[in-house]
């Protein structure tokens, strides 16, 4: 497999670690009763808690697992090391920036608000710096496979989410830019979307239609179906938040046609692709589905949730009061589940790499599954995904009060995964005798 013969991506696993540091703060936020439901949409907590989500937690996480995988995709290596490190720190700082600057503004403290510009600016630096390094392999990549051309949409789109969200925070807190840059807060929605949809979820589509194939044996070659998902996904996006822009300066009726052309485009893109991931399940040679492919079917389910409740939001008018709980869902049931899931599959995988790569064929080793303890993993995962879904429906059915003791299991469970990654990279330490004990010998085709 192409994995072992690439480098092991050294600030990965410290990425994911922070990663799920700002996921546990984003549930702090949220139990403290200091963002929505409890609060408006608008609240400094609610924002400080959706940017830990989406950069916290989120961005880390895709870029962390890209950092690994773009060098497996193209056959190429990263630009550098330490360019990963750079836009680790820079997100990390840029984020802390981020949060004390939305609180700033709360409080009405005008050097404290300057902090989200400043935050903005660091986080910004920080995605260049990725996009860099993970955009010079896949550029450079011929053919590039159809996971590659997904996750070079995506970094598009994480641009102009980025150029976007620096914008507001100027428009929010610098009197000269003001003035050019507030129509553009009309447009958060869009950012949202791009962020989302063209980044998060047009990435996530990309790396599962690599990781999924590969860890269950199904052929990797989408064919048609792979390339309408691209296709229509980075069309829609681009049409929907395109024209969902340009609405901001102008009323022309053509810009509504071609927003809502989008949408739809989106819709069949999700369709689509969630037939094909049956589709892998299907023609897959693995008989026994992983736990982390096992688990990853609620997120696929949470996806199939969340458009169909923003399609039926749009139809109805009311995408705009539908809004937070579509977030809710995508967040923390498709993008924030799947990232759950799959980490439960690339932890022990990384750190079984550190450990093991160089010396396959040398010896006994064990299997990557010896690190983990399926079985103890499952309840988590069942609890955090009931949680979520639970959290969503309190809202949905007029019951807010619900919302938080719904997030609380949903921390619990946070915990409780977290707690099984911690085993697993352990183990490369702790049960490191006997795991080697209990395995059986191993040839090098056989992982797994
Ligand atoms: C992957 C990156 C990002 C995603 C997915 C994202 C997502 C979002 C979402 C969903 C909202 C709406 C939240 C709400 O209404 O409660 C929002 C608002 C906002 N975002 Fe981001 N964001 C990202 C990056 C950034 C960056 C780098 C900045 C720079 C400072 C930023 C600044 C803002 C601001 C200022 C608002 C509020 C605008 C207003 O209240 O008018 N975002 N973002």
């Amino acid at each position: 497999m192409a994995v072992l013969s690439t480098r092991l991506s050294r600030w990965s696993l410290p990425m994911f670690a922070c990663a799920l540091v700002n996921l546990l703060a984003a549930q702090g936020l949220i139990l403290a009763g200091i963002t929505w439901p409890a609060q408006p949409v608008s609240a400094p907590g609610t924002l400080a808690a959706v940017h830990l989500l989406a950069i916290g937690w989120l961005l880390l996480l895709m870029l962390g697992a890209l950092f690994q995988f773009v060098p497996v995709i193209t056959s190429r290596p990263l630009v550098s090391q330490s360019m990963a490190f750079a836009a680790l720190i820079a997100l990390e700082i840029g984020l802390l920036g981020m949060v004390g600057g939305f609180f700033g503004i709360g409080a009405g403290s005008a050097p404290l608000a300057m902090a989200l510009p400043a935050g903005g600016a660091a986080v910004f630096l920080g995605v260049m710096i990725a996009c860099w390094n993970i955009g010079v392999p896949l550029l450079r990549a011929r053919p590039l496979s159809l996971p590659g051309r997904m996750v070079l949409c995506g970094l598009a789109f994480l641009l102009l989410t980025v150029t976007l969200g620096l914008s507001f925070a100027l428009a929010l807190t610098a009197p000269a830019p003001e003035r050019y840059l507030a129509p553009l807060l009309g447009g958060v929605g869009d950012h949202a979307l791009a962020g989302l949809g063209g980044w998060f979820t047009l990435t996530a589509m990309g790396v599962s239609y690599k990781l999924l194939p590969m860890f269950m044996l199904a052929p990797e070659d989408r064919g048609i179906a792979g390339d309408a998902v691209h296709i229509l996904a980075t069309v829609g996006f681009a049409l929907a938040v395109g024209a969902g822009l340009a609405r901001l300066w102008s009323a022309a009726e053509p810009l509504a046609v071609a927003e809502f052309t989008g949408y739809a485009a989106i819709t069949l893109a999700v369709i689509i692709y969630l037939w094909d991931i049956v589709r892998i399940y299907r023609t897959r040679k693995r008989t026994v589905i992983e736990a982390h492919n096992r688990t990853a079917v609620a997120a696929f389910g949470f996806l199939g949730l969340g458009a169909a409740l923003a399609i039926g939001s749009l139809v109805a008018g009311r995408l705009g009061a539908g809004a937070p709980v579509i977030v809710f869902l995508i967040v923390f049931g498709w993008l924030g589940g799947l990232g759950l899931t799959q980490l439960y599959k690339i932890i022990p995988f990384l750190t079984w790499l550190q450990r093991y790569g160089s010396s396959l064929g040398r010896g006994a080793v064990p299997r990557v599954q010896d690190l983990v303890r399926e079985r103890r993993s499952y309840p988590w995962f069942a609890l955090y995904f009931l949680a979520v879904l639970l959290g969503a429906a309190s809202v949905l059915s007029g019951h807010a009060a619900g919302f938080r003791p719904c997030v609380a299991l949903v921390t619990v469970a946070t915990f409780g995964i977290a707690i099984e990654y911690l085993r697993a990279w352990r183990a490369h330490y702790a049960q490191l005798r006997h795991i080697e004990a209990a395995a059986p010998p191993l040839r090098p085709n056989q992982r797994g």
